[in-house]
């Protein structure tokens, strides 16, 4: 019986009177698309879902059907309610315009449909992410009115469909956990306020690509790993699921730091994740929960977009490790830091504080 607690659509409707019902009422229908793409996932092999595409997506990965169906329930679910000016998503190359037929607000909804995808076919947990904006007019949106910096973000949010499916949200004022009650269909506030704990001993990154880690990156992460006995005096553990929701789901409920940073695998591939779509969103759903969000060089909202797709080196969590991370792309950015190597760590303790020489 869930009489008396918050369902999804009453804490939206409360928290955007003062838009007039509009961003309520577009949230309403992205939460109406997050439970179909929820059932679709939960049906596993059953619904023949299961499998890649001929077809690649702009950034040239292949798609998988559930790419495709997923992309297609958020744009049906969301095109005709007059919210919205335009929508963007990962698995399109171009913004999709509001067909003729419909009424345009002023809204721009961005999204993942399904993040994680690969993950499906091995039933690990997958994700929607999506991120809201508006244009000051209501009107058919261009190109430009997409590459807005992440703090310009109104709402933020991602689904998760694991063992249950949540929605996670952020409109400003902190971020909320809702979890579907499947027997009755809605979502009900069970995780007000999140707060992500400052301080972590939980680290998540590839560490396949440790190789192509610059010195700041490798060096957290040697330290890390260095545990009681290195610089750090404390035992980490790490995890890496491959899916970023579940990664950012994990940090919010129990602190830690998600790590995909730069890297040299592929100099034209400033990191691997989407600024729009994935790290915007995500970097506000983390800071409205006290944890920070960085490129390593500053906030991951803070980077002004040039293109759609366009990918930026990131790293979230907990607000003690983020900073210390900043503060070793800082110290080798101005040379105060010396290279790093590896095999040298242990016995010259390169990076406690002692004089240079
Ligand atoms: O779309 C990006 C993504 O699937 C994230 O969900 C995940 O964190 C990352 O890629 C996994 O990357 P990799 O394949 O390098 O483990
Ligand atoms: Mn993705």
């Amino acid at each position: 019986m869930q009489f008396g607690r918050t369902t999804l659509s009453k804490f939206v409707i409360e928290q955007t009177r003062a838009q007039h019902g509009e961003l309520g009422a577009l949230l309403i229908d992205v939460a109406a698309a997050v439970k179909t793409i929820s059932a679709m996932v939960a049906k596993g092999a059953l619904a023949g879902h299961h499998g890649a595409l001929d077809s690649t997506n702009v950034q040239g990965e292949v798609q998988k059907k559930l790419d495709v169906l997923t992309n297609e329930a958020i744009l049906r679910h969301c095109e005709w309610g007059g919210q919205l000016a335009g929508m963007a998503s990962e698995e399109m190359d171009d913004p999709y315009r509001i067909p003729e037929q419909y009424p345009r607000g002023r809204y721009l909804l961005v999204f993942d449909p399904l993040d994680g995808s690969s993950n499906s076919d091995v039933n690990v947990s997958v994700g929607t992410i999506f991120s809201i904006f508006a244009r000051s007019t209501a009107g058919h949106a261009e190109l430009d009115d997409y590459l807005r910096p992440g703090a310009e973000q109104l709402v933020a949010g991602y689904a998760i469909y694991g063992p249950s499916t949540m929605m996670v949200l952020t409109l400003g004022t902190g971020t909320h956990g809702f979890t579907l009650d499947r027997e009755s269909g809605n979502f009900i506030l069970t995780h007000a306020d999140i707060r992500v704990p400052a301080d972590t001993n939980e680290f998540a990154i590839n560490t396949s690509n440790e190789r192509f880690w610059e010195p700041p990156v490798q060096r957290y992460v040697t330290e890390c790993k260095a545990g009681k006995t290195g610089v750090r005096g404390t035992d980490f553990n790490m995890r890496w699921i491959a899916s970023m929701v579940a990664e950012v789901h994990r940090i919010l409920m129990r602190g830690g730091i998600f790590m995909y940073p730069k890297d040299s695998k592929d100099p034209s591939k400033p990191g691997r994740l989407r600024l729009l779509y994935e790290a915007n969103p995500m970097a506000m759903l983390i800071e409205q929960a006290g944890g920070a969000a960085s490129t390593g060089r500053g906030r991951i909202v803070d980077v002004q977009p040039n293109a759609l797709h366009q990918r930026v080196p990131v790293i979230l969590g907990s607000k003690n490790e983020v900073e210390r991370l900043e503060r070793y792309h800082r110290d080798f950015d101005d040379g105060s830091d010396r290279p790093f190597v590896s095999p040298l760590f242990a016995e010259r303790s390169l990076f406690r504080d002692e004089p240079r020489t």
